[in-house]
């Protein structure tokens, strides 16, 4: 959550910063700052809202030093408002501080400073960082001082600092919250981000720092070190994204150009990995691991949101079709429960668009440290899942900017079908059964592309249902956590409450809500549970309750049931999710503009979760 940028180089660095921030505004839009070192002097600008509010703010006055921090908030500690916009300054306002995560134990060093003369002008934990560094800094070097003001954090930091009595640097560290320095291609500029979609316009060359780590950005280069200031060598990393993956094109949303990528990401995630002849996927990612992974008699998926449901539709997968024992379990939830984990033979995969979602970290390293095999299904490729699971998938669905996950959903779910024919045909799998599966995930993204055909009539659909108040999504086996992803894109985005249900648990409580009034959204496509789902409908029926139900193409039966259908192109069950939760991340969409919001910047929300 939260974005920070910053420059050192030749240009004035107002203005991009401001291009940093507005492409990190995704991570969190509730306030935004920066701070400019100009002759000798740091010049803040902070503003509530938007970084456009911030932009006009700094207007024609813009100062024009070549150093300078930035930041777009989503605020943990202390509403949002001007003044707890970053960067927080210390006393004399000669040192700037934007930072993400949480400093847990700011409270104690608030009363501390306090208590020694400090001044402070706002409710966030991140301005205790300024003070302590302040004072350290009357005895140490600034880079000694920030060392040293470290140690006596207890929390979270992904952070960068200017000051005044050291204008052509900017120190940053880390611990817990990503952050990421850019090489300019001629060597002479430098750039530092929480994210690398800020600094794609400007480098391709990247050094990702690890936990722990401190780097000094000057004139003449990067400078590495660990917390206590020994020397770190780093390798750079090459980003691939294009500008084109990381702007919104001919679409008003991301969210709309996302879920028009699927066809693309469907073709991505399988790409150079499917045997066609032998019924197999070829995992590179995984062959490190493949030993292992023979011996492994069971797997607990981890994750949280849409990466957990993403979870949900792996476990159907690999039980039906490897015959492994899968528990999900939700990150949060993980670290927190005793967990019977056998390290021989289990292995922990862990689900994360960003790579970066701090519950899912902090599962991760649970497991890891308990020895377990750890893999990943990660879309972020220099991410700290990406880098610290011993093995992996990428999904390679490009950068995903929109809150809400669409694609990264959809590659989730592929990658999780990858895994199970790999895990299959290391077992018992047929190569017939695989072959299938095989001309299936190469079948998908046309089928794709038919049920994008149907745009105009989901927002038709959209705007008829988009004045009730509640819908209770049902689903059954596969479509069960689809059911859950198809309500958690509408309250997120559309603020409508929203329950996805085990249809066969409608009949336990959720029936009770079922009126006139309150609409059932229905995955009924033909499958192993098409009677039962059938069954379910009618009984929603006999509420009177309105009915839009995915259905498969040339399906009369749920004609006579639902009010609304929407057909999709039929495929294998087990790929089932992937087809029916478009239909419900459009209704979404369409939903949100209907109601007159942001679909991509809903209230409260920020992309990457890296706070716990
Ligand atoms: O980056 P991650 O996949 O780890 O993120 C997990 C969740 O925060 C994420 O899926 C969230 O639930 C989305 N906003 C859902 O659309």
């Amino acid at each position: 959550m939260c974005g920070i940028v910053g420059y050192i180089g030749k240009r004035p660095a107002t203005d991009i910063l401001l291009d940093g921030l507005r492409r990190l505004e995704y991570r969190g839009y509730d306030s935004a700052g920066m701070a400019v070192v100009h002759d000798g002097d740091i010049r803040t600008a902070k503003s509530v809202g938007r970084v456009a509010n911030l932009a006009q703010a700094v207007g024609q006055s813009r100062p024009s030093g070549t150093v300078g921090i930035a930041h777009t908030r989503w605020a943990t500690h202390g509403v949002p408002s001007d003044e707890n916009a970053h960067p927080h300054v210390d006393c004399q306002g000669g040192i700037a501080v934007v930072h993400n995560g949480i400093i847990e134990n700011w409270e104690t060093l608030r009363r501390g400073l306090e208590s020694r003369g400090h001044v402070f002008r706002s409710q966030t934990d991140t301005e205790v960082l300024a003070h302590l560094i302040e004072e350290y800094a009357s005895r140490l070097t600034l880079k000694d001082a920030l060392a040293a003001a470290l140690k006596d954090v207890i929390g979270t930091f992904g952070l960068a600092l200017v000051s005044a009595a050291e204008p052509r640097r900017i120190y940053v560290a880390r611990r817990g919250s990503p952050i990421v320095l850019g090489l300019g291609p001629k060597g002479d500029e430098f750039y530092v981000a929480s994210d690398p979609s800020a600094l794609v316009a400007y480098t391709r060359d990247v050094v990702y720092l690890d936990d722990d780590e401190l780097a000094v950005l000057s004139d003449v280069g990067v400078e590495t070190t660990t917390l206590d200031l020994v020397h770190r060598e780093k390798p750079i990393t090459k980003i691939d994204w294009t500008m084109e993956e990381i702007e919104r094109g001919r679409f008003p949303h991301f969210m709309a150009k996302e879920i028009f990528e699927q066809p693309a990401v469907a073709a991505n995630v399988v790409r150079g990995r499917l045997d066609a002849a032998g019924g197999r996927a070829v995992l590179g990612g995984l062959a490190s691991v493949d030993e292992r992974l023979r011996k492994i008699e069971r797997i607990t998926i981890i994750g949280c949101g849409s990466a957990a449901h993403a979870g949900l539709v792996g476990e159907y997968m690999i039980e039906e079709y490897a015959e492994v024992p899968v528990e999900v379990q939700l990150a949060s939830e993980y670290r927190y429960r005793r967990t019977v984990l056998d390290p021989e033979k289990e292995a922990v995969v862990a689900v994360s668009q960003s790579g970066e979602t701090a519950d899912t970290l902090g599962a991760l390293r649970e497991a890891k440290a308990r020895g377990a095999l750890t893999l990943g299904i990660v879309n972020a490729v220099g991410s700290t899942v990406a880098r610290e699971t011993d093995a992996g998938v990428f999904i390679h669905a490009g950068p995903e900017i929109a809150v809400a996950s669409t694609k990264a959903f959809l590659g989730q779910v592929i990658a999780f079908s990858l895994l199970s024919l790999h895990l299959g045909r290391q077992r018992r799998m047929s190569a017939q059964v695989g072959e299938r599966l095989v001309a299936e995930l190469h079948a998908l993204p046309q089928k794709i592309e038919k049920i994008l055909q149907q745009d105009a009539k989901i927002r038709a659909l959209a705007r008829k249902y988009s004045g009730y108040g509640g819908m209770l999504y049902l689903g059954r086996r596969y479509n069960a956590p689809v059911a859950a992803e198809g309500a958690l894109k509408l309250k997120e985005i559309a603020y409508v409450h929203a329950e996805g249900y085990a249809a066969g648990e409608m009949k336990h409580g959720p029936i009770a809500l079922l009126d006139r009034s309150f609409p059932v959204v229905a995955l009924a496509t033909k499958d192993g549970v098409y009677a039962k789902m059938r069954s379910n409908l009618e009984e929603v029926r006999a509420r009177q309750a309105p009915i839009l139900a995915v259905v498969s193409e040339g399906d009369e039966e749920v004609l006579r049931l639902a009010d609304d259908v929407i057909a999709v192109p039929r495929t294998i069950e087990m790929l089932s999710p992937i087809l029916n939760v478009i239909p419900l991340q459009l209704f979404a969409y369409h939903m949100a503009v209907a109601r007159g919001l942001d679909p991509d910047k809903p209230r409260n929300l920020a992309k990457s979760v890296t706070v716990e």
